[in-house]
């Protein structure tokens, strides 16, 4: 058996067993800090409230410069159908049509064990898929705080971002908002490093914050670009606030110990799915297999 189908295996058995799907009116409860809540509630505007200022414009050069983006129609093509084949699980549990309900079905986090599996590439091209669902809109958060290579390739290094929300209460989630010239899409900065990341992912105002970046409405999805799981205190943190976290595994970089460390972060009310990146599989199945607590047919390789 293969690194990826022994952890599906292992995340199998944390699965509970599956309950009716969500419905739409079923409100899932919401855990604030009352005092910051409240104080934040009396100003007008919440993320929703997006400022109306020309959209930023996402530079398609850049992102395949960063090799963000696949350089070629082909390769696009081919990705654009990978891709599709990762988000419509996510989507099913979105919209209720999942095994079972989740908390905050739309905060899907991209992640990893270890650095360099191609979480960005991830993020960004399932965010860029989302946003062409003509149901959502797509907040692509940048979580990755040290490195914030989406927050650098689109420009937005001076723009506030995550960390500063997050670090100053006076400042209103949609500050942080920054609308982009490709429909749907919206994306959240990383902002200006601090020195308790991890303490502020999993102080209470960061749940406020996600509240409020996830809008009123079921049409927002939140797609957060995460440091490792193995690799930065709060990658974990950031992973416990979500509904469904996809882990990014390297096809022959991730090794066993690695991934089964990782998946210890997450719990039985989250969706897990494990997406094999980058491997030698043949065309069709090349660069992703997203999968679920399910056997493969395919020969992953193992470490
Ligand atoms: N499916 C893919 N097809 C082609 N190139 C890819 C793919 N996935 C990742 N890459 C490339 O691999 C490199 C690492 O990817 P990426 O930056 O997304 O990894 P990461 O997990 O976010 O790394 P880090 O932990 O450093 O943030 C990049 O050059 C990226 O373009
Ligand atoms: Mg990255």
């Amino acid at each position: 058996m293969s690194t990826v189908e022994k952890a599906a295996e292992k995340l199998k058995s944390l699965q509970p067993e599956p309950q009716a799907p969500l419905h739409n009116d079923d409100a899932v409860p919401l855990h604030h800090a009352a005092s910051t809540v409240e104080r934040l509630h009396e100003r007008p505007g919440t993320a929703d409230h997006v400022a109306e200022t020309a959209p930023w414009h996402v530079d398609s050069h850049a992102l395949k410069r960063a090799d963000l983006l696949p350089a070629d129609d082909e390769a696009m093509a081919r990705l654009a159908d990978e891709v599709r084949r990762i988000k419509r699980p996510l989507l099913d549990n979105v919209s209720g049509k999942g095994a079972r309900a989740l908390p905050h079905p739309e905060r899907i986090v991209v992640t990893s064990a270890v650095p360099g599996e191609g979480k960005t590439f991830t993020a960004v091209n399932l965010a860029l898929s989302l946003a062409r669902e003509p149901d959502f809109e797509v907040l692509l958060v940048d979580s990755d705080i040290p490195k914030a290579d989406v927050t650098r390739v689109l420009g937005l290094d001076k723009h506030p971002g995550l960390m500063d929300v997050l670090a100053d209460e006076q400042r209103r989630p949609a500050e942080v908002v920054v609308r982009t010239d490709v429909p749907n899409l919206l994306v959240v900065p990383a902002g200006k490093r601090h020195l308790l990341t991890a303490e502020l992912f999993g102080g209470r105002r960061m749940e406020y914050v996600l509240d409020a970046l996830g809008g009123p409405s079921r049409r927002r999805l939140l797609v957060f670009d995460s440091s490792p799981l193995l690799a930065t205190p709060e990658a974990p943190i950031l992973v416990s606030h979500m509904g469904q976290v996809v882990v990014v595994v390297g096809a022959g970089h991730t090794r066993e110990y690695e991934l089964k460390a990782a998946l210890e972060n997450v719990d039985g009310s989250q969706y897990v799915g494990l997406v094999l990146n980058m491997s030698q599989l043949p065309a069709i199945e090349n660069h992703y297999y997203s999968r679920y607590s399910h056997d493969s047919p395919y020969p992953f390789p193992d470490r």
